[in-house]
Formats: C-alpha cells, sequence, structure tokens
C-alpha cells in the first residue's frame, strides 16, 4: 500500500488512542504530522480539529485523523469547515464506504468506545480506499 501523509490530533480523552495508533502507522511507513494534545490536562476539541482541518484545506497532508472521547465533537467541529468531509467510524466497513461513497478526507474516532484494533482496522480502510466518484461524486456536489 502507498505511504500517506496524515495529521492527527486528540483531546485529553483520545491522547492514548492517538498515540497508539501513530506509532502503527509511522511503523507502517506513513509520515505523520502530530498536533497533540501530548499531556492528561483537559483541553477543548475545537482547537485540535481546526490543526488537523488546516492540514488537509491547505494540502498539507492527504488525510486527517481526529480523536476524543466519542468522536462527536470532533466530527462536528470539522464539518463546519467548507471542504472538510469527516466520517466517525466504529467499524472497518463504514471507513471504508466513508472513502469510497463521500470522499471523506477526515477520519473520527471515539477513544472511550472502540477497541484499538478496531481503530487501526478502521484507520488502513480509510486511507486505502478510493472514492468511487460518478454518482457520488454528483452527491457530493450537492452538499
Ligand atoms: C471530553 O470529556 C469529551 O467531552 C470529549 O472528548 C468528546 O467526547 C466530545 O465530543
Amino acid at each position: 500500500m502507498e505511504n500517506k501523509k496524515i495529521s492527527i490530533a486528540s483531546d485529553h480523552a483520545g491522547i492514548s488512542l492517538k498515540e497508539l495508533v501513530s506509532e502503527h502507522l509511522s511503523r507502517e511507513g506513513h509520515e505523520i504530522i502530530n498536533h497533540g494534545t501530548f499531556n492528561n490536562d483537559s483541553v477543548d476539541y475545537p482547537d485540535y480539529a481546526k490543526k488537523v482541518t488546516d492540514d488537509i484545506i491547505s494540502k498539507v497532508s492527504d488525510f486527517g485523523i481526529l480523536i476524543c472521547g466519542t468522536g462527536q465533537g470532533m466530527a462536528i467541529t470539522a464539518n463546519k469547515q467548507i471542504g472538510i468531509r469527516a466520517a466517525l467510524c466504529y467499524e472497518p466497513e463504514i471507513a471504508e464506504l466513508s472513502r469510497s461513497h463521500n470522499d471523506c478526507n477526515v477520519l473520527t474516532l471515539g477513544a472511550r468506545f472502540i477497541d484499538s484494533n478496531v481503530a487501526i482496522e478502521c484507520i488502513l480502510k480509510f486511507i486505502n480506499t478510493p472514492f468511487e466518484g460518478g454518482r457520488h461524486q454528483d452527491r457530493i456536489d450537492k452538499i
């Protein structure tokens, strides 16, 4: 599989999962930009979502990964930015379809509700699945 450039961030609730998946992706040869958070102090997830979505908008990275307790706050925040399509995923097939049908560029994960191995499977499906285009592009154009 082709190596990707991936920006990642979490709040305090997602830091352990963020570090675990970052190390896994680095070992697989992907380039990771880690925007924090870097300790267990309570922080506000919108501040971290923006660091990653800015990288996607400016084409610094191919994909973004955002992790908080539920994945919801990160998804809500990321999807406010024009050009971002963020998908909250909890099983690999959802991650795959969010790429093939929705051309999502950001994956969000709920660290308090997902097994770390399933999270890694979701990420690998997400970064390795191409967008199908065609009728799906027509629908995205209507968003
Ligand atoms: C933090 O306690 C929690 O609210 C946050 O991580 C996230 O789940 C919000 O959507």
